[in-house]
């Protein structure tokens, strides 16, 4: 069965109770989301503070064992409702509770409905290094519901734009000058601009779905939505003031771009446009962090291979070149960016 297929797109939670019916559901939810949405799902709960803080292992210890408190054995269906964060917790939890549970996810933050909880891939940080701890683990079913953007904030609306914008690069010009058009002009998920959005997030998850299909295990063509993670995980590494992972994508992808015309593999017209469409959307393009922190992390990247790196950079509008380098290599062309 293809990723595709485990994903139900609705604009509401009607088919939702009828969909669980049967099944010994516990959920995994973010503490905030429960004040606004608690109500809507009335099982056996377990909360998580979402956040980069809390993706480690103390949480994965408490989530087992409030699980192992409400009783949740081997045929329960583990439901992680929130952002990234807690999509990526619960994907992994359930790979590891009681030998492996099945599990579901309700994504509610722009960035996990087009992303995160796309493509199976789940993990948590360890001393501050980015999803250190992983496995590839297929949920049952993503319900990709609008019905809850409606009281994402503005920051985080367009911490989704930057994983979108990331998809479109690598997959389609049209898409993303359409994506650039509709987050410079919508800071917010309105009852107005709801159609347009979720033909977006359709398009962004299809997009992000062929790729995942064609190499689930990220041996090789996968590797193209790595783009702007290896300095994103960087900055992040580097903890800088405040910053969110769709923000320091923004930035790695601008860096990514400048490295590639470094290299002759894109003009410095494409760089220009993709930093101008970033910051017309308002996101973040660059950042102060001392490249030889940023290298901390990427040279504990998961994805390095002795001391070269698989490093993903846009050639086009919609189209990317992956390149095995030397880490020593990036870290020379990294200066002074
Ligand atoms: N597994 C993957 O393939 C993959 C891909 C991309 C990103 N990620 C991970 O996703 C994480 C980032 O996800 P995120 O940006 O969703 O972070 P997050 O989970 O921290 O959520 C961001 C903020 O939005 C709030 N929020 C969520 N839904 C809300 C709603 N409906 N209304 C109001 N507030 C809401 C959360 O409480 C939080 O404060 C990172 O850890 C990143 O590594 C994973």
């Amino acid at each position: 069965m293809k990723f595709a297929d485990h994903i139900l797109f609705r604009n509401s939670l009607t088919e939702l109770k009828s969909i669980l019916q049967d099944e010994k559901v516990f959920v995994i939810i973010d503490r905030k989301v429960e004040a606004l949405y608690g109500f809507e799902f009335p099982y056996r709960k377990v909360y998580v503070d979402a956040g980069e803080d809390s993706k480690n292992l103390e949480t994965v210890s408490n989530i087992v064992s409030e699980l192992l408190k409400l009783g949740a054995d081997r045929n329960c269906l583990l439901l992680g409702i929130g952002g990234g964060t807690v999509t990526d917790i619960t994907g992994f939890v359930a790979a590891i509770y009681k030998r492996g549970v099945r599990y579901a996810l309700i994504p509610t933050s722009l960035l996990a409905m087009v992303d995160a909880a796309i493509g199976g891939k789940t993990g948590i940080n360890f001393n501050s290094y980015k999803n250190i701890l992983g496995v590839f683990n297929t949920p049952e079913f993503v319900y990709d519901c609008s019905y809850f953007l409606k009281t994402l904030p503005e920051r985080e609306f367009l911490c989704g734009a930057a994983e979108m914008l990331k998809i479109f690069l690598i997959t389609s010009g049209a898409q993303f000058r359409r994506t650039v058009k509709f987050f410079a002009e919508n800071k917010q998920f309105t009852f107005d601009n709801q159609e347009e959005l979720e033909s977006l997030v359709l398009k962004a998850v299809k997009a992000k779905c062929k790729i995942v299909d064609a190499d689930f295990k990220e041996k090789g063509s996968r590797r193209v939505l790595n783009l702007g993670h290896t300095f994103a995980h960087g900055i992040e590494h580097a903890g800088v003031e405040g910053i969110s992972h769709g923000e320091a994508v923004s930035i790695g992808t601008v860096m990514a771009a400048k490295i590639a015309c470094r290299l002759d593999y894109c003009s410095e017209r494409l760089v220009k446009q993709i930093t101008s469409s970033f910051e017309k959307v308002g996101l973040p393009t660059s950042t102060d962090v001392n490249v030889n922190l940023l290298f901390e992390a990427i040279e504990k990247d998961k994805k390095r291979e002795d001391d070269t790196i698989h490093f993903v950079m846009p050639t086009s509008l919609g189209s990317v070149r992956v390149e095995q380098i030397s880490i020593t290599h990036l870290k020379g062309l990294a200066q002074g960016l």
